[in-house]
């Protein structure tokens, strides 16, 4: 089968959850795909081991790859977390394996009813519970709202909580009913190094030609501004903004932004996502990310252009 005649088949298929990427589905017995689909799932699950557990289905839409989702209480939870996935390139045969299981902040779902038949028996609950966390304004941003504890948060801070398939006021609403954010320690403004130089991603920024005069630097979590005074000392219009060394600075959007050495000290996993969310939501052009990994304590530069939300090591990737 090769790629238009599979994007024919999933067009055909009048339900699902429909992203501009994938489309997502629960997978029902039996299933009501179609002869050529079914056929298609079946031998990718034979050849990948995935068993009937794996619940839902991911049709990527613009390549032939399917990935099997364990979602153990898709049933019963208003907003199942992922436990496992495995993902099958139908080209190549290949696939490849993710286990959440003792991931704090998993991936979860929401919008339920989409991913079920019309005629499926849960489907008016599950719709039900959505008009509620619409009307209540839950979708509004929904960059994190997929991640259980940035969910678990964003319900708190509006007094709310899902019962059932019901959503509720909370009974007592106040600061010691949130959620409290996971920490480890560490001493966040001691971790702002004095540079005497500028750091390596920014150099490399440079030396790969992705920050020519006139493009616009901004620095998320710049610490004490070696690298914004740096730049502006070589004539680029770079500006910082940091939570402990420089409050007052604007956030501001920029053809490139960089979160250098910013994530690896943060420790709640929620707060870590926004603060990648918010970053991302700055840049024009180009976010760079760089961490340390806490085996080896090597610096990882990654890079994503805002387009494409995709990862890769810089060196990698910025070279067109
Ligand atoms: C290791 S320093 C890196 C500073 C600078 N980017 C550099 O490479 O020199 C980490 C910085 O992240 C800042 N930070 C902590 N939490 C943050 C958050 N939620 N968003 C942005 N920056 C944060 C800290 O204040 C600290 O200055």
């Amino acid at each position: 089968m090769n790629l238009a005649e599979y994007k024919q088949l999933l067009a055909a298929i009048p339900y699902g959850k429909r992203l501009p990427s994938a489309l997502y589905l629960y997978r029902d017995e039996p299933l009501q795909l179609g002869d050529a689909i079914e056929t298609l799932v079946q031998r990718a699950a034979i050849s990948c081991g995935a068993t009937q557990l794996y619940n839902v289905l991911k049709f990527r839409l613009d390549e032939l790859k399917v990935s099997f989702l364990a979602y153990p209480d898709f049933l019963d939870d208003p907003h199942p977390a992922l436990r496992h996935a495995i993902t099958i390139d139908l080209t190549t045969g290949k696939h490849r394996e993710t286990d959440y299981a003792g991931n704090i902040n998993p991936p979860i779902l929401h919008r339920k009813e989409a991913f079920v038949p019309h005629n499926h028996p849960k489907r008016a609950q599950f719709a039900a519970l959505t008009q509620a966390e619409e009307a209540h304004g839950l979708y509004e941003n929904s960059a994190t709202i997929g991640f259980k504890l940035n969910w678990e948060r964003l319900l708190a801070a509006k007094g709310l909580t899902v019962e059932g398939q019901s959503l509720r006021p909370i009974d007592i609403a106040g600061p010691e009913d949130m959620p409290l954010p996971v920490t480890r320690g560490i001493d966040r403004h001691k971790t702002a190094l004095t540079r005497y130089d500028l750091s390596k991603p920014v150099k490399t920024l440079v030396e790969y030609g992705l920050l020519k005069t006139g493009t616009t630097f901004f620095d998320y979590g710049c610490g004490q501004g070696s690298d914004v005074n740096g730049l502006r000392a070589l004539g680029y219009a770079a500006s910082g903004w940091d939570p402990v060394h420089k409050p007052d600075g604007l956030k501001q959007m920029a053809d490139v932004v960089n979160l250098g050495y910013v994530l690896n000290v943060i420790e709640d996993p929620a707060e870590r996502l926004d603060s990648l969310v918010d970053a991302y939501r700055h840049a024009e052009r180009l976010l760079v990310v760089s961490g340390l990994i806490q085996q080896t304590n090597q610096a990882l530069p990654l890079a994503t252009t805002p387009r494409r939300w995709r990862y890769s090591r810089l060196r990698g990737t910025l070279r067109r």
